[in-house]
C-alpha cells in the first residue's frame, strides 16, 4: 500500500517521530527528510531497535517510522512492543521489498501505512502526515468513548438514585394508604357500633352491649361498664362482659354507692387510669377488689358533654401485655357514641323509677284503706327477697320481683269500701268482688309497656299450683314463676296477720300450712325455699310491721 498522490494531507503540528533503521545512512536520510518536510516535527533517528524501545519508554512519541527487516529485532516485533508502550502511536513501515504477504503481515501488526524504498520526500511527508492524522482521530474517538462511558456511569448512578427515591416514595405511599384504610375501618366500626346501640333503652342491656363491644376490640379477660351517678358522685350499676368463671356475675347493682376508688377517680378527672397491679395499687377500692382481685386494669371514662356518665373497665392478667396507647384509643374512639346513649337510657330508667314510685304510693294508699293490711306489701317484699336468695334467682328477675312485690295488691284501689272494711267474714259476693283485685291491678299496669312482666306477675299472684286459684285458674308452669314466689310470700304474711274474722297464725303454724299445701296451692320450689329460710329472719320481718 502506498499513499495516493491525489490525497491532500495537511501537516500535524507538534509531532514527535522516531525513525529506526539498522542502516545509519537510511535512518539519517529519512529523519532529515521528515524534518525538512515539516519543521514542526521533532524527529529522532535510531539504528538499534532495542535502544529505540528504550527511547520510546523514556519519552512521548507520536509516530514510529521503522524498517521491517533488521538483524536484532524485526520491525513488526518492534512495532508491537512500541504500541504496548504508546497506545496511540502511528506506525509507518519502510521496506525495500514490498510484497502482498509483507503488507498483510504489517497491517495485522498495526501498521497504518508504509513507504517503499526508494521514496521521494513528498510521499514520505504525506504518508507520515496521514498516519498521524488517523491515530489522532482514533485517540479522539477513544477519548469520546471514554467520556461517553463515564457519562453513562453517571447516568446509571442518577437512575439508581432516582429508583431509590421512587422506592422510598412508594413505601411512604403504601404506609399512607394502609393508615387511611385503618382510619376508614375505624370509622366503619364506630358507625357499626352506633347502629347496634341505637334504640337500646334498657340501662342493663345497653351497658352489657357496650361492655361486649369494648371486649371485642381490646384483648382482655373481661370488660365491664359501670354507671356513674353524677349527683352522688358514685358508682351504682356494673355490667360485665366475658367474666371469668370464678368472677362475680355479669350484672351487679352495687350494695352501696362507691364514692372513691379507681372508677370514681376516672369519672371525676375525666382521664384514663391505668392500674399495673391491682393487688399492690392504693387506688383500688375494697369494693372494687370484689370484682377484680388481681391483674391489670384500664379504666376509661365515658363522657356525655362535660359529664362522665359511665366508666369502661378492661381487665387483663398480670402475665398479659401491659395496656398501651393503642388500647386506650380503641376504647376512647367508642365513648363519644356510648356516652349519649347511656345518658338517654339512664334518663329513661329514672323516669320509670319515678313512675314506679307513684304506683307504690297508690299501692300503699290502697293498703292503708283498712286497718289490717298496713305494711303488708313491705313484708311480702322482704319474704320474697329471702325466697329469691334461697332459689338463687338471677339479678334481672330479682329486679322485677321487687317491683311486683311492692305493687302486687295495687288492684285493691278498685275494690269498693264495703268489701274492704267489712266487719266479720266476707259474704260470697264480697269475696267475688275482692278477688277482682288481681285482675284490676294487672289492668292498671297494662298500659305501661316496661311493666309488662310485672303486670302478668300481679295477675297471677293468687293462682294455685293445682289450678284452683284465680282469676284464670292457671296451674303449674302456666303460672308466671315470680307470681308463684309472691304467692308463697303473700300467703305467709296473710296467715301471720290478724283479720276481722280470725286470729293470726303463728309463724310455725303458717310454715306448716305452706309445707302441707306445697304442690297444691303452692309451687313446691318456692315453698321449699321459704321453709329453708332461717326462722329468725322470718320472725324479724313479721315483727317489723314494715
Ligand atoms: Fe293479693
Amino acid at each position: 500500500m502506498t499513499a495516493s498522490s491525489s490525497e491532500v494531507v495537511r501537516s500535524e503540528v507538534e509531532a514527535r517521530i522516531l525513525v529506526v533503521d539498522d542502516e545509519p545512512e537510511v535512518a539519517s536520510l529519512v529523519a532529515e527528510a521528515l524534518r525538512e518536510a515539516d519543521p514542526s516535527w521533532q524527529v529522532d533517528a535510531e539504528t538499534d531497535p532495542i535502544a529505540a524501545l528504550d527511547r520510546l519508554t523514556e519519552g512521548t512519541f507520536d509516530c514510529l517510522v521503522t524498517d521491517l527487516v533488521m538483524p536484532s529485532l524485526g520491525g513488526i516485533d518492534l512495532a508491537q512492543k512500541a504500541r504496548a508502550i504508546h497506545e496511540h502511536l502511528a506506525l509507518v513501515a519502510i521496506t525495500g521489498r514490498a510484497s502482498l504477504e509483507s503488507s498483510i503481515k504489517a497491517m495485522r501488526a498495526g501498521f497504518s501505512d508504509f513507504v517503499q524504498k526508494p521514496f521521494d520526500l513528498e510521499t514520505l511527508h504525506r504518508t507520515v502526515s496521514r498516519c498521524l492524522h488517523q491515530v489522532r482521530q482514533q485517540a479522539e474517538v477513544s477519548k469520546q468513548i471514554e467520556q461517553l462511558t463515564l457519562g453513562n456511569a453517571t447516568l446509571e448512578a442518577a437512575q439508581a438514585q432516582l429508583r431509590e427515591k421512587l422506592d422510598i416514595a412508594s413505601h411512604d405511599l403504601v404506609l399512607s394508604s394502609k393508615r387511611m384504610i385503618r382510619q376508614i375501618e375505624d370509622v366503619a366500626q364506630v358507625a357499626a357500633v352506633a347502629r347496634s346501640i341505637v334504640g337500646v333503652v334498657e340501662v342493663e342491656d345497653l351497658l352489657g352491649l357496650c361492655a361486649e363491644i369494648i371486649g371485642s376490640r381490646v384483648a382482655c379477660l373481661s370488660s365491664t361498664v359501670g354507671l356513674h351517678e353524677t349527683q352522688q358522685n358514685a358508682g351504682a350499676l356494673m355490667v360485665r362482659a366475658h367474666p371469668a368463671e370464678d368472677e362475680s356475675p355479669t350484672l351487679s347493682w352495687l350494695p352501696a354507692p362507691m364514692p372513691s376508688g379507681v372508677l370514681c377517680r376516672a369519672a371525676m378527672t375525666g382521664k384514663c387510669v391505668h392500674i399495673e397491679n391491682i393487688a399492690t395499687s392504693r387506688l383500688v377500692h375494697a369494693q372494687e377488689r370484689q370484682f377484680w382481685r388481681d391483674g391489670r386494669l384500664l379504666v376509661v371514662p365515658i363522657p356525655c358533654g362535660k359529664t362522665t356518665v359511665a366508666v369502661a373497665v378492661v381487665h387483663r392478667a398480670l402475665d398479659d401485655n401491659d395496656f398501651g396507647m393503642r388500647d386506650v384509643k380503641h376504647v376512647t374512639a367508642l365513648t363519644p357514641i356510648m356516652g349519649p346513649a347511656i345518658r338517654t337510657a339512664r334518663l329513661y330508667y329514672r323516669q320509670r323509677c319515678q313512675v314506679c314510685s307513684c304506683l307504690e304510693a297508690v299501692a300503699e294508699a290502697a293498703e292503708n284503706r283498712d286497718g289490717y293490711r298496713k305494711g303488708h306489701s313491705g313484708r311480702v317484699l322482704a319474704y320474697a327477697m329471702l325466697i329469691a336468695k334461697t332459689m338463687e334467682l338471677p339479678p334481672v328477675q330479682v329486679g322485677a320481683l321487687q317491683i311486683a312485690a311492692r305493687l302486687h295488691d295495687i288492684g285493691w284501689v278498685a275494690i269498693p269500701e264495703a268489701a274492704v272494711n267489712h266487719p266479720g267474714a266476707l259474704t260470697r259476693d264480697q269475696w267475688a268482688i275482692v278477688r277482682r283485685h288481681a285482675d284490676a291491678g294487672a289492668s292498671f299496669l297494662e298500659p305501661l309497656e316496661f311493666l309488662g312482666e310485672v303486670s302478668q306477675i300481679i295477675r297471677g299472684h293468687h293462682e294455685s299450683y293445682d289450678g284452683t286459684g284465680y282469676p284464670d285458674r292457671k296451674a303449674g308452669e302456666e303460672i308466671p314463676p315470680l307470681a308463684r314466689v309472691i304467692g308463697v310470700a303473700d300467703a305467709l304474711d296473710a296467715m301471720t296477720s290478724p283479720r276481722p274474722h280470725r286470729q293470726a297464725l303463728s309463724l310455725d303454724e303458717a310454715l306448716e300450712q305452706i309445707g302441707r299445701l306445697s304442690g297444691e296451692q303452692f309451687d313446691p320450689r318456692a315453698a321449699e325455699a321459704i321453709l329453708n329460710v332461717p326462722a329468725d329472719s322470718l320472725a324479724e320481718i313479721q315483727a317489723s310491721g314494715r
